[in-house]
Parts: structure tokens; sequence; C-alpha cells
């Protein structure tokens, strides 16, 4: 198990290119399964939940190999509709499965879900939506089983824009008999990105990014080679890591048109933005302010991913702070590591009271998930002293090399084997 050494209390300087979108890669390769034709996925970002689904989709029989930052998978004789509870467990996406696995054989059984532990994330949204497409589904011992003699088009409304039933109603509406219509659907730019490379295999789909998706099914789908959309998340990741630390840090690949409440939220912290094309430069200098209230919403309202490190923001901001978290109902579990470190943050159920400190200083912390295992090392660049962050494998699910882009901004921070 790796963990981190951070040297805090040092600016951050210069510019950093983005990765490929971690949420809109993980959907792709469930895409892959649509078609017997080459996929490549172009400049696909090396981290553990990429891993992961590409062993999903060896065990279904494809091929799926990674060259010079492309992966290319070749599903021609994935065989299998089964995914087992090793996989499913470790990777919440693998739930997209179900949608591509019933396009493509009609039948799919797949343990119930896991990822970060964040909540009780359930999935009933997907369910009833395949339900409504055709699908039978049955669940006993912690799998669930999907059938289908064909799946026919329907007019679906989502009570909840739910980002992962939208893409999984995406999946399995594009080779469905007839139309389907998604009302209620999620906005996110990575919505956008699935549309985008369906319509490049020959999908007929229209509508993401509004509320209101629409499908045509068509019979079979062609190979595709595409670039995703750049991570936003990664993206304004290094943005609250130079507004924490002071500094100028510019981020390249993502359009503020994908960020638009975090850098609404940032100039209210006082920090000076500029953007261009697909280029974000921040400044920040002096201490900041406190947001006065952030709650976390559906696209384009501001991220739930972003919640734990703007949280670690304004814990070091003047003033004082409430983050209401509407998505997760667990996700403050980084609190109390950002409480060693001298944060005075107070959470009852989904709000956090967070009252500005002057400093924060090194600690011994751990990181217990993705966001906000990325929140505590931006902290611990802040605060100041020695601070070691430990359990990287949360961060490596979302992050590739996240050490190294931190180190040429200026960063002191080593990753060590304990
Ligand atoms: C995706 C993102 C995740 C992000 C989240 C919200 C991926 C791989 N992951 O997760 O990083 O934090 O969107 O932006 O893209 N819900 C239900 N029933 C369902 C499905 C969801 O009640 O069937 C609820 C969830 O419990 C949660 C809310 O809807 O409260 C949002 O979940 P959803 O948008 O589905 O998130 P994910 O797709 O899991």
């Amino acid at each position: 198990m790796d963990k981190y050494i951070i040297d805090g209390g040092r600016r951050l300087f210069g510019s950093v290119k983005v990765q490929s979108a971690k949420n809109a890669v993980l959907p792709l390769f469930a895409a892959s399964v649509l078609t017997d034709k080459q996929v490549t996925i172009c400049e696909t970002p090396e981290i553990a939940d990429v891993f992961c689904m590409a062993q999903i989709l060896r065990e279904l029989g494809a091929d799926v190999k990674f060259e010079r930052g492309n992966v290319i998978i070749d599903s021609s004789d994935a065989h299998s509709h089964i995914i087992s509870s090793a996989l499913t467990k470790e990777l919440r996406s693998s739930v997209f499965m179900l949608g591509s696995l019933l396009s493509r054989f009609h039948r799919a059984v797949i343990a119930y879900p896991g990822g970060c532990d964040i909540g009780l994330r359930p999935i009933d949204l997907h369910l009833n939506a395949l339900k409504r497409l055709g699908v039978s589904i049955s669940e006993r011992d912690g799998y669930i089983y999907c059938a289908c003699e064909k799946m026919t088009g329907a007019e679906l409304v989502l009570d909840f824009p739910s980002v992962g039933a939208t893409e999984n109603i995406m999946l399995a509406g594009v080779k469905a008999e007839g139309r389907t219509v998604i009302e209620g659907a999620a906005k996110e730019p990575e919505i956008v990105d699935l549309q985008k490379f369906l319509s490049g295999m020959g999908a007929k789909i229209v509508g993401a990014g509004t509320d209101v998706i629409t499908i045509e099914g068509v019979s079979s789908l062609g190979g595709i080679t595409y670039t995703p959309v750049k991570d936003r998340i990664e993206a304004g990741t290094f943005l609250i890591a130079c507004a924490l630390c002071g500094g100028e840090v510019e981020v390249e690949g993502v359009t503020a048109d994908n960020l638009g409440m975090l850098l609404h939220k940032l100039r209210e912290n006082g920090c000076k933005i500029h953007t261009k094309n697909d280029k974000i430069r921040l400044s920040s200098y002096g201490r900041l302010k406190c947001n006065r209230r952030i709650e976390t919403m559906p696209f384009p309202g501001f991220p739930t991913d972003l919640q734990a490190q703007i949280t670690a923001l304004n814990s070091v901001c003047e003033g004082g702070a409430l983050i209401v978290e509407n998505l997760f109902e667990t996700r403050f579990k980084y609190v109390p590591e950002l409480q060693r470190m001298g944060a005075d943050i107070e959470v009852r159920g989904r709000n956090a009271f967070v009252r500005g400190v002057s400093g924060l200083h090194g600690a011994a912390v751990t990181a217990g998930d993705l966001r906000g295992g990325a929140a505590l090392v931006l902290a611990a660049l802040g605060a100041e002293g020695i601070s070691e962050v430990s359990d990287l494998s949360h961060i490596d699910r979302g992050y590739s090399d996240l050490e190294g882009k931190l180190r040429s901004l200026g960063a002191e921070i080593k990753r060590v084997r304990i």
C-alpha cells in the first residue's frame, strides 16, 4: 500500500494538461460491447477504474489492449453475459454493462455494484427503466438476473436525473426496437460525450445535454476511434489546489462551460480567473473568503465530486461556510481527517458547517474514498509542515499520476511504498 509524504506550504505555479474524463471513459468501455467491430478510445487515463473495466470486458471474452495511451477493444469474440462479483463490487460503473449486455446478448447477470463508500447508491431507476423496455429482472443471492426476448422502445420519465441510469438507458435504447424517450435525463457533459460516441457508431440519438433524450433504435452499430471529453473534476481539483495554496495555475483541456458553478464559487472566494477556449487560468493571492453556501446538485449545479475539495478550501478561508451534500448521504467521511489537520468543521447529516481557520498543520491522515482522498492531499499541500496521506488505492481510482502533475506545479509530494 502506497502513501504520499507531503511537505506543505508551497505556492503552485505552472500549467497542467487534464486527462480524459473517468466518468466519460467508463461508459464508453461499456458501449464497446454494442458492436463486434473494433473500438479505439484515445488518450485513456491510466487509472484503476479503467483497468477494472478492461478486466470486466476481458472476462466477457473481449480483447482489450492498452497501446501508447489508447485502448483498443475488440469484442467480436465476447460470449459471456455474466460479470463476477469480484469485479462489480470494485467498480460501480459496471452497472452500465446491463444495458449493453442486454443489447448484445439479451441476457445479463451482474452482482450488485460497489464503488466508493459514499452512501446507499441504489439502482432502482436503472432497473425500472430496463423493465419498461421489456426486460424481466429477478434478484437472488446478491446477483441481478436480466433477460428479454428483445428490447422495445418506451417513453421513460426519471424521478431524478441520475447520470448512471441515463447512460444505461442510452446503452439499452440504441439497439432497442423503435423509439425510446428519456424525460428528466441527466445533463452532465459526460452524457453529451456518450451521445457523440454512440452517434459515431451509427446510433440515432439526440438531445443529450437537455432534459429530453430521444433514441430511434437501429439494428447494428459499427466501430469507432474516439477521443473522450477531458476531466472537469480533475481540472477542478487542480484549480482548487491553487486557490488553497496560492499561486497561479492554468489547466488545459476543459472549457469554462463545463465548470461554470465551480468558477463562480472560486471567484466568490476572491480568486482571479481567466478563461479562453479550453484553458482556465486561476490566480490566488492573500487570504480568501469563505463561500457562504454551496449545495451539490446535478449538472450544471455544483458537482458532488468537487464537494470535498471545496470544503478543504473553505476550511482555511476567512469566515464561515455551509456545505450541503444533496446527492450522497455519507459523503463527509473525510471530515474527521481534515479535523486532524486543524480544520473546524461540524457535520450534521447532509450539512457541514465550516468555520475558517487561519491555517492547517501537517498530520497523518487516511484517504477513505476517491474525492475525499483528493481533498486531503489538497489540505496537506496548503498545510504547514509534513503530512502523510495513506491508502492511495482510492485516489488511484480516478487520478493518474496526481503526484507527478502536482510536482510539476512546484508541490513537494512524493509517493512511497509502505
Ligand atoms: C455518477 C458519477 C459519480 C458522480 C455522480 C453524481 C460515474 C461513473 N460516476 O455516479 O462520480 O458523483 O454521477 O454526479 O459517472 N439514485 C437512485 N436510484 C438510482 C440511481 C441513482 O436513487 O437508480 C440516486 C443516488 O443514490 C444519488 C443520485 O441518484 O443520490 C445521483 O446518482 P447518479 O447520478 O446515478 O450517480 P452515479 O451514476 O452513480
